[in-house]
């Protein structure tokens, strides 16, 4: 008898056949231990790459999980990242390479202001991500820009929410669609890499509200992501991979989030030093707290969680409730389904849409006496820069993708029927030949998280100078700035070094002697300083680091072939010192921050540069055109059951040639109970390609939630009576159009726990 109701049980606990509760159920404590922990890098043992791996499903992949044929629990398979899919293009025994597309980086995504164009991008990453064989990709990162020396910046969209919460769903959406799963990471606050292991970051229960978990907020509700990842660094005291109130109070209860929630590579270790020494995290703080998978796992961390539930210490609720929680994630993915993927994604398609994203991407800041577009077939170019020749088409470390090719931008001037002047290139190419070789050979010395140096411009004389202005029709200049994982960019890299000041300058004073024009081109993953030198050329195109189509896409710009249509998703300040938090980054102490403190509270990016009327060098938003634009009709509607805003307005192309125009919707609250920046960002619409004359009218609502501040006295969200306008502009200091209205008493949209307290007493500063 009992034989046969073991036999019954085993065959009904199985993944897909029976309910995962009954797969749970028939799990022991070990086999549980081992599916919350993953398997460790494929290829590495802790943090040690192994020179001779074992054959993988995926060679590069980032991680996974253990198998259990028994319960048909297959193994998945997660990868990185945000600019493409990361794996390694070699195989043991193939000529073959298995290479991925690499699409701009994702702070060039954002200034798109096109979620729709996201989205596509996002399903083409999805799909190479399904075509290799990859279930889970570690992507979209979405942490707030709060300060411009992040070096992993380039790898999140903006300062503003909105934008960056805007984007991920997008993106999510996209991925998600192909029938495999995106990561939305790191949650949360992960705004520094200087001791991002163990940093402890102190913010306000406001900011945390609104500026650094509402990106997220919007991203869970809009895309349902299968998996969230958190961040390293401490909150309030606490890892964010033990927090309680962030992983279960707030994204469980109060976002309804449904997902799997997993650590970053070894977070909660505190250091890599741990890591090193064979210790573990605190597996029942994480596992407790709602933290499911413990990636990329460690045998030493599935003991702790067998031993840590024996003592009672680690609930077996929380255990079976994380095991449900992953289990239910396998189901839907590929591996699951057996789906027999191709190795063979479109690469061909991918590329195009990489082109497109790029142009769409770029933004012209300084078109001085329309200077651009320039006819560039038949044009003779002084093509200047190291990156000119050598573009930076995505930041390094994790957000890196193995590309097959960079399309440079002489080669695209060259595409576009450019001559480029020969005893320039002559003399560049050798030069970064063998210095970008001495590069990738030290790098891959170091490892995978190896910094790339910056390239020292090339010199050139006066007299080489002077004779390239008299022998080309035009200079262009690249300034190029590359930051990647595990490192912060120092104030130096902020700012242009000598060598590249004084090419600038030279190619300025030649160029301009001849009447001749003179276009820089910034090739950079995070904000640099402009203000000293952009009056020295005559245009400056932001191109980011635009992915693997790169020097197409300038060409496509410069050419006018693709009027831009880019705008600024960060303010380009002044100076360093103009930075909110360049007194409080990265903490304290300088060389190994153990404590940041978020003194500037809600006042990042325009919020602080707007409110305290600070001069920019280009403000947030901002981004010119080859046409021009005429707003019109701003109206207010407020729905019948008071919970939402609509606001209409029509968008007019009133230049000689066709364009898009983003059009940004800012309201200010009025001051009461709490202090509110000047404005903020409420909505956007970027147009469709509108043709000289065309108009395009919009609709937009705007939930009466979004209106509301958070207020930790009360710990809700409230929207303030009084006067409320709605300003209608195309960059956060060119406001077009105003309206207003009222609201006639104090309105609380939402109660939330009181969650998230700070450890300490700072101050914040106050509007
Ligand atoms: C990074 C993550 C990445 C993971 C796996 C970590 O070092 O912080 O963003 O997904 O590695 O490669």
């Amino acid at each position: 008898m009992s034989t046969v109701s073991v036999a019954v049980s085993a065959q009904q606990s199985q993944l897909g056949k029976t309910a995962v509760k009954d797969v749970v159920r028939s799990m022991s404590m070990e086999e549980k231990a081992r599916l919350l922990v993953g398997t460790g890098m494929p290829g590495w043992v802790g943090l040690t790459q192994l020179p001779d791996p074992p054959k993988m499903k995926v060679p590069g992949s980032a991680g996974k999980n253990h198998a259990f044929p028994k319960y048909h629990i297959p193994e998945l398979i997660l990868a990185d990242g945000p600019a493409g899919l990361r794996i390694r293009p070699e195989r043991d025994g193939s000529t073959r390479k298995y290479y991925a597309t690499a699409f701009p980086v994702a702070t060039a995504l954002a200034s798109s202001w096109n979620p729709e164009l996201i989205k596509e991008i996002g399903h083409a990453i999805g799909k190479e991500t399904k075509e290799y064989g990859v279930d889970l990709l570690l992507a979209p990162g979405m942490n707030i820009q709060r300060n411009p020396l992040n070096g992993r910046n380039f790898e999140y969209f903006s300062e503003d929410p909105l934008i960056s919460g805007t984007m991920a769903s997008a993106y999510v959406n996209g991925v998600q669609g192909n029938g495999v799963g995106a990561t939305l990471k790191h949650f949360a606050a992960n705004n520094q890499e200087s001791n991002r292991f163990g940093v402890n970051e102190h913010i306000s229960q406001r900011a945390l509200r609104e500026i650094y978990l509402k990106g997220f907020e919007i991203a869970v509700k809009n895309a349902q992501p299968w998996a969230i990842m958190t961040s390293y660094n401490k909150i309030n005291g606490i890892y964010a991979s033990e927090n309680k109130d962030l992983l279960t109070g707030i994204l469980r209860d109060e976002w309804k989030f449904s997902g799997v929630v997993m650590t970053d590579w070894f977070g909660g270790y505190g250091s890599e030093d741990e890591v090193r020494a064979n210790k573990v995290s605190d597996v029942a703080a994480q596992i407790n707290a709602g933290n499911d998978w413990l990636m990329p796992g460690t045998p030493q961390q599935v003991e702790a969680v067998i031993r840590q539930a024996k003592s009672g210490k680690l609930k077996k609720s929380a255990v079976d409730e994380s095991t449900g929680r992953i289990l239910k994630m396998i189901v839907q993915s590929p591996v699951f389904r057996n789906y027999a993927y191709s190795d063979r994604p479109d690469l061909k398609t991918h590329a195009q849409i990489a082109r497109q994203a790029a142009t769409e991407s770029m933004v012209l800041l300084e078109s001085k006496n329309k200077s651009l577009p320039v006819k560039l077939k038949g044009k003779n170019i002084a093509l200047f820069g190291n990156t000119s020749y050598n573009f930076i088409s995505g930041g390094t470390g994790s957000g890196d993708v193995n590309e097959a090719y960079v399309v440079s931008l002489m080669e695209g001037l060259k595409n576009a029927g450019a001559e480029i002047d020969h005893r320039l290139s002559d003399k560049y190419s050798p030069y970064i030949r063998r210095e970008d070789s001495l590069q990738t050979e030290r790098r891959k010395r170091e490892g995978s998280l190896s910094k790339y140096i910056r390239i020292r411009e090339m010199d050139f004389s006066d007299q080489e100078i002077l004779q390239a202005s008299e022998e080309t029709d035009l200079a262009i200049f690249t300034i190029g700035r590359n930051a990647g994982e595990s490192g912060d960019r120092p104030v130096s890299d902020f700012n242009l070094q000598q060598d590249e000041q004084s090419m600038i300058e030279k190619i300025s004073r030649a160029f301009h002697g001849k009447n001749k024009k003179f276009i820089i081109i910034m090739n950079i993953g995070g904000v640099i300083e402009t203000q000293s030198w952009k009056d020295l050329a005559d245009a400056v195109l932001l191109s980011w680091q635009p992915g693997q189509e790169a020097g197409d896409a300038v060409a496509e710009i410069l050419s006018g072939k693709v009027n831009p249509s880019g705008k600024l998703a960060q303010t380009f300040p002044k100076d360093y010192a103009d930075v909110p938090s360049a007194g409080s980054f990265p903490g304290t102490p300088a060389d190994f921050p153990v404590n940041s403190i978020y003194n500037e509270g809600i006042y990042v990016g325009y919020r602080y540069y707007d409110t305290f009327h600070v001069p920019v060098a280009y403000p947030f938003g901002y981004g010119l055109s080859y046409a021009q634009f005429d707003f019109s009709n701003l109206g207010l509607r407020h729905d019948s059951a008071g919970k939402m805003l609509h606001v209409s307005f029509t968008v007019t192309n009133s230049g000689k040639v066709a364009g898009k125009e983003v059009a940004q919707v800012y309201i200010s609250a009025p001051k009461g109970i709490l202090d509110h920046p000047l404005q903020e960002l409420k909505a956007f619409v970027k147009t469709e390609t509108l043709k000289p004359g065309r108009s395009q009218s919009f609709s937009v609502g705007i939930p009466y939630y979004d209106l509301a501040s958070f207020n930790p006295a009360t710990s809700s969200w409230e929207i303030e009576a009084g006067n409320y306008e709605v300003r209608l502009g195309n960059s956060s200091r060119h406001i077009i159009l105003k309206n207003s209205f009222g609201i006639p008493g104090q309105m609380t949209v939402l109660k939330t726990g009181n969650l998230m307290k700070p450890d300490l007493k700072f101050r914040e500063i106050k509007n």
